[in-house]
């Protein structure tokens, strides 16, 4: 099982998600994207990096990519942060079995909060969400 999280920058919260579930489930396979071109090749926002390591998860290691029209192709399920996240990868769908892959880590009209341009304490709120979000993927899965 492939997992691609995805977000606007790759920077804050789909980075998290990637650290999160990894950890949770080692053997599935996880990446995460951006939908925006804004902060490719760099390392997670320095307060998200803080974040996960207060939880034990290092992701200081990640680089932020573009989301692409293969990663339909790739991933089996592709988990999208907001509605607008949502609307920029359907746009880049080919076919039904693409737009069928992808899903929203809370539910639509549900968004998780872009923590970017707020306070500290919204990373933490994003990691709460998250963790949640990733613990129904496992359950999801393993009820297939
Ligand atoms: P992310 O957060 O989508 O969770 O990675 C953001 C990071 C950067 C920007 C917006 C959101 N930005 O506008 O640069």
């Amino acid at each position: 099982m492939k997992i691609l999280f995805v977000c606007l920058g790759n920077i804050c919260r789909s980075p998290l998600a990637e650290g999160i579930l990894r950890k949770l489930s080692p053997e599935l396979e996880i990446d995460s994207a951006g939908t925006s071109n804004f902060h490719i090749g760099s390392p997670p926002d320095h307060r998200m990096i803080e974040t996960a390591r207060q939880h034990d998860i290092d992701i200081s290691e990640l680089a932020a990519r573009q989301f692409v029209t293969k990663d339909f192709e790739y991933f089996d399920k592709i988990v999208v942060m907001d509605a607008a996240n949502y609307r920029n990868v359907i746009r880049l769908a080919q076919d039904e079995d693409h737009k069928n892959k992808v899903v929203f880590a809370l539910a639509e009209n549900n968004d998780v909060p872009d923590p970017y341009f707020g306070g500290k304490e919204g990373f933490e709120t994003v990691y709460q969400l998250l963790y949640n979000a990733c613990q129904q993927i496992l359950d999801s899965i393993e009820k297939r």
